[in-house]
């Protein structure tokens, strides 16, 4: 009884045992298949994948994205809110509703905002997937497209640049004015004298979108200073317009013309001459500034007038018009030189971007890289002689402006 009886309690002993023995290993294994698969989620399969290229195949697609040209048109899904009537059309290519013209694909989406082509030809869309006809302005380039969308590529935008100097004055608001009823845009250089009379102009100029230039501090001849004397000219004059406005002025003319490579550096932005004087300041004629500009005007000019006087202020507020009328976009000094495809430098000067100009200053670029260091220095002689015979006739402006400011 007693032996049958430890026997029991043995067994049972070892049977609770075992069954110890088991679930300490059950818990063991358990907690070790947690452990791997935490590692192998966290550490090895993410290691894995990039050391395979799995992941660096995702990488590679995001860094070509940006490479893709950005004017192109995207796919877009029809079935959107704002699409209520692109959703009922199922049939692919093109289709016309009373809004226009637009591309349905075969996938259900329509190309919206950008460039599209199509069986060889160029159209551009806009943000609802309508194809654009006339005068289409791209990142800063136009381009022509006739009346059913195509891109008409013998087609290039007649474009000018009116500039102000010497201001902003009483009549400059008239002007801002103007401009903006009619979606145009001019460079104004202007004197810190001025500047700081006319803060609210200065605001106005940028919020319309014209292009902010300095022209020295009070119209000294820059030839008869020393450097810190020219630096401090357009330092003082940045200063005001920034102060203005809130950015500095981003483009430079220096008064009467008067400049040399030494003095072009020491005031550090793009400098403009021009290949039009209206003569404004000696006429003070509004019909003869109105019907010289109207007369010589071809495409890339740099058209010279000052916003101080009267009479200039009221030739272009008839100029602005007729030369829109003419077929010209208005633009200031930068854009031009964008739209013709020169990357304006810092401390060069720049008279007209009319087509020889602009295919002598491509070359020039070109020989600037390559050998032909001597081609590069003759040319800038010949510019440098150009710009001698200008300053001769700004010279004159010279007294004028003296005997104009004495005026005032
Ligand atoms: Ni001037």
């Amino acid at each position: 009884m007693d032996k049958r009886i430890i026997q029991e309690r043995m067994r049972r002993k070892r049977r609770q045992l075992l069954m110890r023995k088991i679930m300490r290993l059950a818990s063991c294994v358990l907690g070790a298949v947690i452990v791997v698969t935490v590692l192998f989620k966290l550490v090895i399969s993410p290691l894995a994948g990039k050391i395979s290229g799995g992941d660096g195949k995702v990488v590679e697609v995001q860094a070509q994205t940006p490479e893709v040209d950005s004017t192109l048109a995207a796919r877009m899904p029809v079935k959107d809110q704002s699409n209520a009537e692109k959703a009922t059309v199922m049939t692919a290519g093109w289709q016309e509703d009373e809004k226009g013209k637009w591309y349905q694909n075969a996938d259900g989406t329509y190309y919206a905002n950008g460039f599209l082509d199509i069986d060889g030809k160029r159209y551009y869309v806009d943000e609802n997937g309508y194809v654009q006809t006339g005068w289409v302005t791209v990142d800063g380039v136009d381009y022509m497209f006739d009346e059913n969308g195509v891109y008409d590529e013998t087609q290039q935008r007649k474009m000018v640049a009116l500039t102000f100097d010497d201001g902003p004055g009483k009549y400059t608001m008239q002007l801002l004015e103007c401009l903006e009823e009619n979606d145009a845009r001019a460079t104004f250089f202007m004197v810190g004298t001025n500047a700081a009379q006319y803060p609210d102009e200065i605001k106005k100029m940028a919020e319309i979108g014209c292009e902010l230039g300095n022209h020295s501090y009070d119209h000294p001849q820059l030839t008869s200073l020393s450097e810190d004397q020219v630096k401090n000219q357009f330092q003082s004059t940045d200063d005001l317009i920034a102060q203005a406005c809130g950015s500095p002025a981003t483009v430079a003319r220096t008064p009467y013309g008067a400049q040399d490579e030494t003095i072009l550096g020491w005031i550090g932005k793009p400098c403009f001459m021009w290949n039009i004087d209206t003569l404004d300041w000696s006429t003070m004629n509004a019909d003869s500034t109105y019907n010289t500009t109207m007369e010589n005007v071809t495409d890339g000019d740099i058209v010279l007038m000052h916003d101080i006087h009267q009479p200039s202020v009221e030739a272009a507020i008839r100029l602005i018009p007729a030369l829109i009328e003419e077929g010209y976009k208005l633009v200031t000094v930068s854009e031009l030189a964008k739209a013709k495809g020169i990357d304006l430098q810092d401390g060069k000067s720049y008279t007209d971007f009319c087509d020889s100009t602009v295919a002598a200053l491509k070359g020039e670029d070109s020989t600037d890289s390559g050998e032909g260091d001597s081609d590069y220095d003759s040319g800038s002689y010949d510019s440098d002689s150009d710009y001698d015979s200008d300053s001769s006739e700004d010279v004159s402006l010279d007294s004028s402006y003296d005997s104009d400011s004495d005026g005032e």
